[in-house]
């Protein structure tokens, strides 16, 4: 094996929230033409997590941060950066990560959404380790979160199935020169595939009118077969870009953590890069897509759980509307 790259940064801390709230595939049966067999088959979900009517997305973002803020043994004051990965913040503007910075009591410091649908993760942990490389920053917060269901069409059988609300989040700190750390990172986007994951209407394009609210304009519309097969080819060509720059293969991984959008996608990208399905850390059937959040949920679940340890090569890799795609890998 040749030399690993040394890290700038590294992972402090891990930290979690989803919503109480359950609507399991048997409630949706009863919402629209569907049914459990179908959507646990075609997508491995069974279960998500929907915000409560008085919660927001940046409560279950601040609900994280402090979680992964206490796992890192700091406080708020400590950070230097927010980083909020997200496509449903509480509104157009400002930034859902001002509401963060004020929900945690946070300085003056910068604080900023990063729009890259459920690549957020990857591209905010990208941006995170530049900052760190720079000097520029010391302490990261990077949030993925998403509350999806208030975007959703609850009679569209085709998107409505899919998608779950939550957040995840870490704080990205100084390597400390022991090899654990970011070993890559790799952003891609595909504007040519624009067209196959849209909320078309609200933006200048498309203001909303009253025909544009009747028409379901202001939520999620998804060419699912183009998005899947995309999915199978870029997850793995990215996954096998920071493989290749971090001078390891698959078989030095420990763990992956996929982009949890359906069970069939991760078990072609698993078979593409020869590594174990028992080897990806898999929680699709509990929380459905949560987009940006899905990564740091999962990766704060097997860290919490004991599954994920200390000196372990994690693969992370995630792909969305945009399309935006992505990989990292870390030495946690
Ligand atoms: N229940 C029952 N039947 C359904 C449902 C449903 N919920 N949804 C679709 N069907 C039907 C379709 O109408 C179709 O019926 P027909 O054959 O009579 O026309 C049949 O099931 C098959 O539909 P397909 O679209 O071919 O189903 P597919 O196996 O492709 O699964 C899915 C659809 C789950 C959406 C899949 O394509 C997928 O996972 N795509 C990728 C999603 C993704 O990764 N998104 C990116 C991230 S999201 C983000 O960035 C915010």
């Amino acid at each position: 094996m040749s030399a690993l790259p040394t890290p700038k940064s590294r992972i402090l801390g891990t930290g979690h929230y989803v919503p109480e709230k359950v609507l399991a595939n048997v409630d949706l049966e009863k919402m629209v033409d569907t049914s459990d067999a179908w959507i646990a088959e075609r997508t491995g979900i069974r279960r998500r997590h929907i915000a409560a009517e008085n919660e927001n997305t940046s409560d279950m973002a601040a609900a994280a941060a402090r979680r992964a803020l206490e796992s890192a043994g700091l406080n708020a004051a400590d950070i230097d950066m927010i980083i909020v990965g997200t496509i449903s913040g509480d509104s157009p503007m400002p930034a859902c990560a001002v509401h963060v910075q004020q929900k945690l009591g946070a300085d003056n410091i910068p604080a900023f959404d990063l729009s890259a649908a459920c690549a957020g993760f990857i591209y905010g942990m990208t941006i995170a380790d530049q900052f760190i490389a720079t000097g520029a920053a010391r302490c990261v917060l990077v949030i993925g979160v998403e509350l999806l269901s208030r975007l959703l069409d609850w009679q569209d059988r085709t998107t409505c199935v899919l998608f779950g609300d939550g957040a995840g989040a870490v704080v990205l700190g100084p390597s400390e020169g022991d090899g654990r750390g970011l070993l890559a990172t790799r952003i891609f986007t595909d504007g040519s595939l624009a067209h196959a994951l849209t909320i078309p209407g609200g933006g200048t394009a498309e203001p909303l009118t009253d025909e544009g609210l009747a028409k379901k304009r202001n939520k999620v519309h998804m060419m699912g077969q183009e998005i899947f097969r995309t999915a199978i080819k870029n997850l793995t060509s990215a996954s096998t870009a920071v493989l290749k720059a971090s001078g390891l293969t698959s078989a030095d991984l420990d763990w992956v953590v996929a982009h949890q959008a359906n069970l069939r996608i991760i078990t072609q990208v698993a078979d593409r890069l020869n590594f174990p399905m028992e080897k990806f850390v898999i929680n699709i059937q509990e929380y459905g897509n949560t987009s940006s959040a899905s990564i740091p949920i999962a990766l704060d679940e097997a860290v919490r759980d004991g599954r994920i340890k200390p000196g372990q090569n994690v693969l992370m890799c995630a792909l969305g509307a945009g399309i935006s795609w992505g990989a990292a890998l870390v030495r946690m």
